[in-house]
């Protein structure tokens, strides 16, 4: 059970989830799981914040009423209507008949497409616009709109008096609170954040903007822990993020995949010459490692090595998968150097190239390696000329 006073008025009354193994059915959450997050705030009237994912609804179910006393919420917040947030919002309607549900005109067409036209009762719903307020007694909710982080119907509130802002997935991080609670916050708030919202940096930075003018104090997202006390370090990395721009400029990843070993053989030479060259290089092998993990580490460094082989005429598909992750997270503003492996007809260094210049603002190296089944002597000295190039400024 998991109730916990984020102030003396707002009470938390989200669930950890330990044993997901695929977050969104696709990036890996073991073994630090997930949580959940759903709030109540008491005044006069009492509003519930979300509820929790399908796989948690008897454990919030039990938080929500005992945090609640006896009590009966008067609004339901539906910050997103993602099903990781929005699976109980029917129960929550049935077992509490008087709440009303808040949420906008998006909302409550997405509530009717999953749930059904006539599922809650019009009058139930309490539509609001960007910037409505809605007064809980001494508390006061502001609704802003936040389109596109990470759908397009949702919404953040701002509490004033607490100073709090309710941030639906922004500020979220991967992580159960009971496993990853004292846990540095970015690591898996950046892997959280690139993959579930970095397509949307343009929308990332309007909401930025907009919460620039408030008085904040904390941060209560719908997954990972409440931020509080300095908050400038979050909002700071929300916008190197959300402006595309690497945490370490002159960091390389180098991200490789291999059929048979000689391209990984090839990357470990390169990660040699590159480390004797003074470099800070991440590998990542694409066969083995989450993608999820991969296109953080893209996000991080300035600039990005690809070595893959060419397979079947096309490109090796682990690569493929990494570069069409990166095209939909809008990857972009980085130094790209190529590695191709090929034993008859090479096209994976053709291919690698038509992807990345696809890409926004990217810079490719003019060498490209190229190597036909095993690294010989002319194919290491491409790589010499690569890592000369990819290294000077
Ligand atoms: Fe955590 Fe976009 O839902």
């Amino acid at each position: 059970m998991s109730i916990n006073h984020v102030t003396d008025v707002i009470v938390y009354v989200g669930v950890d989830d330990r044993t997901l193994a695929l977050f969104e059915n696709q990036y890996a959450v073991q073994p630090m799981g997930i949580s959940y997050n759903s709030y109540l705030i008491f005044d006069e009237k009492i509003a519930l914040l979300d509820t929790v994912d399908a796989r948690a609804t008897a454990e919030w179910l039990e938080n929500v009423q005992e945090a609640l006393g006896g009590k009966s919420p008067d609004y339901l917040i539906i910050s997103h209507m993602e099903p990781d947030h929005a699976a109980n919002l029917l129960r929550a309607a049935e077992l509490y008949p008087q709440m009303q549900l808040v949420g906008n005109a998006k909302t409550f067409l997405m509530l009717k497409q999953f749930f059904g036209a006539d599922a809650v009762p019009q009058e139930r719903l309490l539509e609001v616009r960007d910037g409505d307020t809605l007064s809980l007694g001494a508390h006061t909710l502001h609704f802003l709109f936040a389109p596109m982080v990470h759908w397009p119907e949702v919404m953040v509130t701002y509490e004033e008096t607490e100073k709090v802002l309710f941030s639906a997935d922004a500020f979220g991080r991967f992580g159960a609170l009971s496993v990853t609670g004292h846990a540095p916050w970015v690591p898996q708030a950046r892997r959280y954040y690139v993959n579930i919202v970095g397509k949307y940096g343009a929308q990332v930075q309007a909401l930025l903007k907009k919460v620039a003018p408030l008085p904040l104090e904390i941060i209560c997202p719908l997954h990972g822990p409440v931020l509080r006390d300095d908050l400038q370090p979050y909002l700071q990395m929300y916008d190197t993020w959300s402006s595309y721009r690497p945490e370490d400029a002159e960091g390389i990843l180098l991200a490789y995949a291999s059929i048979h070993g000689n391209t990984a053989k090839a990357a470990q030479v390169l990660a040699e010459k590159l480390r004797a060259a003074g470099a800070r290089v991440t590998e990542c092998d694409l066969v083995t490692a989450d993608v999820s993990y991969a296109l953080a580490s893209a996000f991080y460094c300035g600039k990005l090595i690809l070595a893959a082989p060419s397979y079947d005429g096309f490109l090796f598909p682990p690569m493929e998968e990494f570069l069409t992750h990166l095209k939909t997270k809008q990857f972009q503003k980085r130094k790209v150097g190529l590695v191709e492996n090929g034993s008859w007809a090479p096209v994976a260094g053709k291919l690698m190239k038509e992807a990345v210049s696809a890409m926004k603002d990217m810079t490719l190296c003019d060498t490209m390696v190229s190597i036909r089944s095993a690294l010989d002597a002319a194919s290491e000295a491409q790589m010499d000329k690569l890592v000369a190039e990819i290294m000077a400024d």
